[in-house]
């Protein structure tokens, strides 16, 4: 059930403010976490809010096409720039998942550090290499985790050095 604007009636019950399947409106003004009746909900609010696997790939997906953009214009510090956030991404997104730590691990960190090097080598050619061994790892980690179809999409097929 999508309640925008709302606390779901579960956190309420806690506060002792819920009546059965009604769910109360946010009180205005007092800020979305200030103005929630515990921290129960409060947690619960920004749990919500931070999102799952959905939302770390969402936004490793952004940064992979630019980083590809980056390779493309052979500006290789912008791509081990983005190359770094998504890292950074995985990484917090594994602490909300830790159930994608093991492959996360073995088949996506596991190239972090050689992708690295080349894009600060400056070689352009290494670089485009580099590219591809990180979308490699993105499409294996899907693979391992039973989504193969996710690898059936333009972002795969577009991002490409041949
Ligand atoms: C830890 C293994 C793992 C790695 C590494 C990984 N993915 Fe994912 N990816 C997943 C899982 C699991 C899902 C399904 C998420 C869900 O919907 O709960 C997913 C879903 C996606 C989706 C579809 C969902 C969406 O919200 O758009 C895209 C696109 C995607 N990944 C792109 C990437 C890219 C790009 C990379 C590399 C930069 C990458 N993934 C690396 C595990 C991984």
């Amino acid at each position: 059930m999508r309640q925008f604007g709302k606390y779901k009636l579960a956190a309420l019950l806690g506060g002792g403010v819920a009546v059965a399947g009604v769910a109360f409106a946010q009180p205005l003004g007092e800020g979305w976490l200030l103005g929630a009746p515990d921290d129960a909900t409060r947690f619960e609010l920004l749990e919500d809010d931070a999102g799952g696997t959905g939302r770390t790939m969402f936004e490793m997906s952004v940064r992979f096409e630019r980083m590809y953009m980056a390779v493309v214009d052979g500006d290789l510090a912008i791509a081990a720039r983005y190359w770094d956030s998504i890292e950074g991404a995985l990484s917090r997104g594994l602490v909300r998942r830790p159930d994608r730590t093991e492959t996360a691990e073995a088949i996506f960190l596991s190239v972090y550090d050689e992708v690295e090097a080349a894009f600060e080598g400056g070689n352009i050619s290494e670089a485009r290499t580099a590219f591809m061994t990180a979308r490699a790892a993105c499409m294996a980690c899907h693979v391992a985790n039973d989504l193969a179809e996710i690898n059936e999409q333009r972002l795969f097929r577009a991002n490409v050095f041949q």
